[in-house]
């Protein structure tokens, strides 16, 4: 099989790049591993900036997230059992979208099959090749090895993708941090705390109230990195939450029986450049963020805005496009990674918190409540910085 782009990957970044760059004429598949049900199985975050609803729409899969989608205008944040808001219409004139990533993931796949795009699912075993001058990726399918020759390739394939492992040690440049704590989330159906996303500091621990839809609310508090699962039954996770979120929240809050619930550890990591000769890394490929700035699929998204404007540019004739994308991609990267730690810094117990660092991060939730200036890089960061 020949293509111009093979995309390794069926996520939202794969989907999305795909189905940009058939709107722009060009030709791409997509290889990913699993079948389709498995990936729309997946439970992630819920928060777009509004420069990702705009590339939905660009890319026409937005009708679902118009309709069944909600708009904030603002967020929460709780410090010792108090909130206050940050509203960033008022601040910037800007707002985000509630929207599940795995509602974007179906609607991707939607227009993608809408618009005839070839995706192989349950393709094994992808290898990359020649990645200097004519690429090309093997993959198995039902015992049978396949060949897809292409111009580029695009690595969509996550943070346990084929992709990044395909680039040799010595030309990538690694930058981590591991954070001493996870995420217990808990999805269920029971109406949302509040109408906009609290985020609560607190000395046992970091909360969050999160929701799907007026019925459908997600939950997270901050748990040991080696807890295990089992320790935390509904009603162990509710009395956790509660003690964590502002009063009236505490008061108010409706309990249920999880239909979800996992732990998620929280990372910060970057692979430098994000392009190795006709191979782009794009999203979770090349990047994680912890979950505290929302920021992982909205990271992904630009990424893939870069490169389906170097992509382009290079069909229509400059041919040196593509070697702009990794330096044009890391710089948002790292703004939204500064941000993603700083928002996890300021919000989580640290095993080292002491009553000092505690009521340092207390001092900054206050400072927050009091100064519009520095709300307002906060707004400016959690809308999304412009591409
Ligand atoms: N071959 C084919 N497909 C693969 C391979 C492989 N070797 N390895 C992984 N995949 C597939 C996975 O099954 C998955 O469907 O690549 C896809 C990667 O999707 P995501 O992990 O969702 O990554 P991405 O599309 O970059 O989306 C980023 O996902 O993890 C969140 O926070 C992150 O919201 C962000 C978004
Ligand atoms: C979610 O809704 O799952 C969610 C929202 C905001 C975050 C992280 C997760 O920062």
């Amino acid at each position: 099989m020949r293509t111009q782009v093979c995309i390794i990957g069926g996520g939202p970044s794969g989907l999305l790049l795909s189905q940009l760059l058939h709107l722009s004429g060009i030709d791409s598949v997509v290889l990913e591993r699993h079948p389709r049900d498995r990936v729309l199985s997946r439970i992630r975050a819920g928060v777009l900036e509004w420069g990702t609803v705009e590339m939905l729409e660009k890319a026409g899969a937005a009708r679902r997230m118009q309709a069944e989608g909600f708009p904030h205008s603002g967020i929460r944040l709780a410090a010792r059992n108090r909130g206050f808001r940050i509203d960033f219409n008022d601040l910037i004139g800007r707002r985000i979208m509630v929207y599940g990533q795995t509602e974007v993931t179906r609607d991707l796949y939607a227009a993608r099959d809408a618009a005839g795009g070839r995706i192989v699912h349950e393709a094994q075993g992808a290898a990359l090749h020649d990645l200097g001058d004519r690429p090309y990726v093997t993959y198995v399918r039902n015992g049978t090895e396949h060949r897809v020759d292409c111009d580029f390739i695009a690595g969509c394939d996550g943070f346990h993708g084929v992709s990044r492992a395909s680039v040799p040690k010595a030309a990538l440049r690694r930058f981590e941090r591991v954070y001493p704590f996870a995420w217990l989330g808990v999805l269920s159906r029971t109406p949302p705390v509040s109408e906009e996303l609290i985020y609560a500091n607190h000395p046992r621990g970091f909360a969050l109230c999160s929701m799907r839809n007026d019925t459908l609310s997600r939950y997270y508090i901050q748990v040991p990195a080696d807890d295990p699962i089992g320790k935390w039954t509904d009603a162990a996770f509710w009395d956790e939450l509660r003690r964590r979120l502002p009063q009236e929240a505490a008061e108010s809050l409706v309990t249920g029986a999880s239909i979800e619930k996992s732990i998620v550890p929280l990372r910060s990591f970057v692979a430098e450049p994000m392009q190795h000769g006709r191979l782009f890394l794009v999203g979770d490929a090349a990047h994680i963020v912890p979950p505290t700035g929302a920021k992982g699929l909205n990271l992904a998204v630009s990424d893939v805005f870069y490169l389906h404007e170097a992509l382009a540019a290079f069909y229509e004739g400059d041919r040196l496009a593509p070697e702009r994308y990794s330096d044009r991609a890391l710089a948002r990267v790292w703004q939204a990674t500064r941000f993603s730690w700083w928002m996890t810094s300021l919000l989580h117990r640290f095993p080292d918190t002491d009553d000092f660092g505690q009521r340092i991060q207390e001092a900054e939730l206050a400072h927050l409540e009091r100064s519009a200036a520095a709300r307002t890089q906060l707004a400016e960061n959690y809308t999304g910085l412009p591409y």
